[in-house]
């Protein structure tokens, strides 16, 4: 009888939680236009998002699957920081409608899984700086996320477990000037990969596993990284270009 006694009290507390659950909101910040909820075990943004929200930290949180609902249906960011959460799917489109947003930061999430579904994200309508990194991506997945990124200027793709960059890799995304893919394990770079990027002006290929390159042909380049590489050729190819490296 006791026992019961000790039993039924809990039960009506937990009966009582779950018709309410705490109605308080996350203590988020709102800096002007900025809202900053990092680091609060967050699955979701809050519901009530103020009007004109343009830059929201989600960052250090508990998101798993990014669609519309998780962003309280809002589309006016400017900047997005999903840094550090769980994210294993984003639904398709999602980025479409966000005609302003200009920075996304997915980087430390695990986008690899959401890539085993073959499945795009959609067009990154004017995203001019994307961060991937630590995401577990190798060689081909990040074809997933760039395929419609015409404005991208800045990439990373560092510390993931890419091998070879494919001569495709970026036919979406013409624009980039910067690329980031330090500490993955390129032992590959496909002829022609880099061409079409008439932009880039600034290659890092620090930490990887390049032992060679051949018919080097990138002449509006300003900087390239191959430090912690295994290097043992470098050619550049034949011909009368003028190449802007720098000696770094
Ligand atoms: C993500 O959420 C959407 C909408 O809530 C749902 O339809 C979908 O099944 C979820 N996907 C995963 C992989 O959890
Ligand atoms: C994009 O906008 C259209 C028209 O306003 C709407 O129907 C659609 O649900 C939106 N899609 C997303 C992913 O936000
Ligand atoms: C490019 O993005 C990285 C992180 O992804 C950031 O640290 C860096 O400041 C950006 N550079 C420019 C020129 O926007
Ligand atoms: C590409 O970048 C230039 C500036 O470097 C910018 O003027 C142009 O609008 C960009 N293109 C796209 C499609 O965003
Ligand atoms: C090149 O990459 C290495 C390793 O990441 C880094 O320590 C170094 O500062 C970089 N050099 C330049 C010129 O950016």
């Amino acid at each position: 009888m006791a026992a019961f006694q000790l039993f039924f009290p809990l039960l009506i507390s937990c009966v009582a939680a779950s018709a309410h659950p705490p109605r308080h909101l996350p203590p988020c910040q709102v800096v002007q236009m900025d809202v900053l909820c990092s680091d609060l075990s967050l699955r979701s943004a809050p519901g009530n998002l103020p009007h004109g929200v343009q830059m929201l930290d989600l960052s250090r949180n508990q998101v798993q699957n990014l669609t519309q609902e998780t962003l309280a249906y809002h589309t006016g960011f400017h900047h997005l920081n999903l840094q550090a959460n769980k994210i294993h799917f984003i639904q398709p489109g999602l980025f479409k409608n966000m005609t302003d947003l200009k920075v996304l930061d997915l980087s430390r999430n695990h986008l690899n899984v959401f890539a085993l579904s073959k499945i795009n994200i959609g067009p990154l309508t004017v995203v001019e700086s994307l961060d991937l990194s630590n995401n577990g991506l190798y060689t081909g997945m990040s074809d997933y996320f760039l395929a419609e990124s015409p404005a991208l200027a800045n990439l990373s793709l560092n510390s993931n477990s890419i091998t070879k960059i494919a001569q495709n890799t970026f036919d979406g995304s013409l624009n980039l000037t910067k690329i980031s893919l330090h500490n993955n394990v390129i032992m590959e770079i496909e002829d022609g990969a880099f061409d079409s990027l008439k932009h880039l002006i600034e290659l890092d290929l620090s930490k990887n596993s390049i032992t060679c390159i051949t018919d080097f042909n990138l002449y509006n380049l300003a900087v390239l990284n191959l430090s912690k590489n295994s290097m043992e050729l470098f050619l550049s190819a034949k011909t009368n270009h003028l190449y802007k490296l720098s000696p770094s």
